[in-house]
């Protein structure tokens, strides 16, 4: 395994790897596959409680990035053998909808009518009942006993708030299915009957005082407590969460409960970990389980270093800006002459690899914490660092292998790698680092460690390319098997970040 080692100065050592060693560890990944690559984690169930939107509201690039990078930390989590619970905690209940179903009452008074083209864009139903709200104290009042009849659980009102939570899912779920992710909804109604028993545990702790009429809990370091129980005697946010908290460590028995929110509701989750201590409910301290983490992100900004919007409306439509990527990249494919060298629906199918991927890896690639500059130009870019740059570079990979004309299927089995040329070593190591980029990128929920390890790769990969002559030398064997461990490590990286390999340009 080592090669040699020399002292590098006081306190440090160099170790040099071995080349056969290097070599060998690529071939056994070649032929046992990359999950033995996979991180190693010492839990069992987690929670990844991410994208969330508000019934109602229209989904913002907030939410996006909720998606995405909640989808990245649940993929890696998945290939390290957890079993994650992918969780749509989207905001379906709360005081707005007493207004929601008297403005949809009003509006169709038989519900039968009722679907998405009669109500058209939910975003707009709702200001307009938020208008009759503030200018009708009439239709106020009728709002306030809409609310009560719903948490009695009247039927009628059951009825019409199912209805709007219908077609605003519908909405979501397109987003959904364009960007390729999997997710569970169980929003804040579901957790309604579970808040007054959480409560009463946290009551018997002695955790929760009065203070100005309304039930609260303080917790260490914090000037304001955590409101838990409002002064008109309804529950908020904050109740819903801890009976969630409750009801995933006691009911989902997940051992991690991972949030994904903008970097604003960092306060809030602070005190529910907090109180949740308090409450002997999660252990003291950040290294044992069961434990929680917020996984906070920054803002998406506009060219203009505003948050970002369109011109037409205040926020921009999540469906409408993958489309565009899409359509853009199928322009840029046009432009190439491809769409005489390929079928419509290949060209469709890259666009759309493309298109998602570049507006996903634009996300993934920063630092969550801060902001970042939403630029179709900039992540269209085929050089630099892009998915389509990434893309292309795999394509060009699997192209290599294709002209060489060899099985490398049975290369895999009888082949053998051989890293005399030092670009072939440097690409060798890289491939090797895998396996710890990947585990601390899932140990420190940073997704951006795997976007540069990937970027790096290609890199490489293409160091190695120039320098190294692959089909018809001496060294062909060997050289194809470190094209196919990079192209299988890359769609590997593809596969966590949620991106589509395309393998052919
Ligand atoms: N619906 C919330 C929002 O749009 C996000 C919910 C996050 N999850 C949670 N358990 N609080 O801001």
């Amino acid at each position: 395994m080592i090669d040699g080692s020399s002292i590098a100065g006081p306190g440090f050592v160099n170790v040099k790897l071995s080349d056969q060693w290097i070599a060998k560890c690529i071939q056994n990944m070649l032929r046992d596959g990359i999950e033995t690559w996979a991180p190693k984690l010492s839990v069992k169930r987690v929670v990844v409680d991410f994208s969330s939107p508000n019934i109602a509201k229209e989904m913002h690039v907030g939410h996006l990035r909720s998606t995405i990078i909640g989808d990245t930390l649940a993929r890696m989590l998945e290939f390290s053998n957890v079993e994650v619970l992918r969780r749509n905690h989207v905001g379906d209940w709360g005081t707005q909808f007493g207004m929601l179903i008297e403005f949809l009452f009003e509006k169709f008074p038989s519900l039968e009518v009722v679907n998405d083209q009669a109500i058209g864009d939910l975003e707009a139903f709702y200001k307009a009942s938020k208008v009759r709200f503030d200018g009708d104290p009439a239709f106020k009042e009728r709002a306030q006993r809409a609310v009560v009849s719903l948490q009695a659980g009247e039927e009628k009102y059951l009825k019409a708030w199912a209805e709007i939570c219908k077609i605003s899912r519908s909405g979501y779920e397109k987003v959904y299915e364009h960007l390729g992710v999997q997710l569970e909804e169980k929003g804040e109604s579901f957790y309604n009957p579970y808040i007054p028993n959480a409560l009463e545990l946290l009551n018997k702790e002695g955790l929760i005082e009065d203070s100005e009429g309304a039930r609260v809990i303080f917790v260490e370091g914090k000037k304001i407590p955590l409101i838990v129980v409002k002064r008109d005697g309804g529950y908020n946010y904050a109740s819903t969460d801890l009976a969630a908290l409750w009801y995933r460590l006691n009911e989902e028995k997940a051992e991690w409960i991972i949030y994904l929110t903008d970097v604003g509701q960092r306060e809030h989750f602070e005190m529910l970990f907090a109180a949740a201590k308090r409450a002997g409910w999660l252990p003291a301290g950040d290294s044992k389980y069961p434990k929680t983490s917020h996984v906070g992100f920054g803002l998406v900004l506009g060219e203009d270093g505003k948050r970002f919007r369109t011109r037409s409306t205040e926020t921009v439509k999540l469906v409408d800006l993958l489309t565009e990527a899409k359509s853009r990249c199928k322009t840029a494919l046009i432009e190439r002459g491809k769409d005489k060298a390929w079928t419509e629906e290949e060209l469709d199918k890259t666009a759309e690899a493309v298109g998602y991927g570049a507006v996903k890896y634009a996300d993934l690639k920063n630092n969550r914490t801060t902001n970042y500059t939403f630029s179709f130009d900039q992540m269209l870019n085929d050089k630099g660092n892009t998915a389509v740059y990434l893309l292309y570079a795999h394509a060009r990979i699997c192209s290599i292998i294709r002209k060489s004309g060899k099985d490398i299927e049975e290369l895999k089995k009888t082949g053998k790698i051989d890293l005399a040329h030092p670009g072939e070593r440097v690409l060798g190591l890289h491939l090797l680092q895998f396996a710890e980029v990947g585990e601390e990128s899932i140990t420190n929920l940073l997704p951006n460690g795997l976007c540069e390890y990937l970027y790096n790769l290609s890199e490489y990969f293409t160091g190695f390319y120039t320098n190294c002559q692959v089909v018809g030398s001496a060294e062909e064997t060997s050289r194809l098997l470190l094209c196919e461990a990079t192209a299988v490590v890359m769609r590997k990286c593809f596969h966590l970040l949620g991106i589509t390999p395309v393998y052919k340009i």
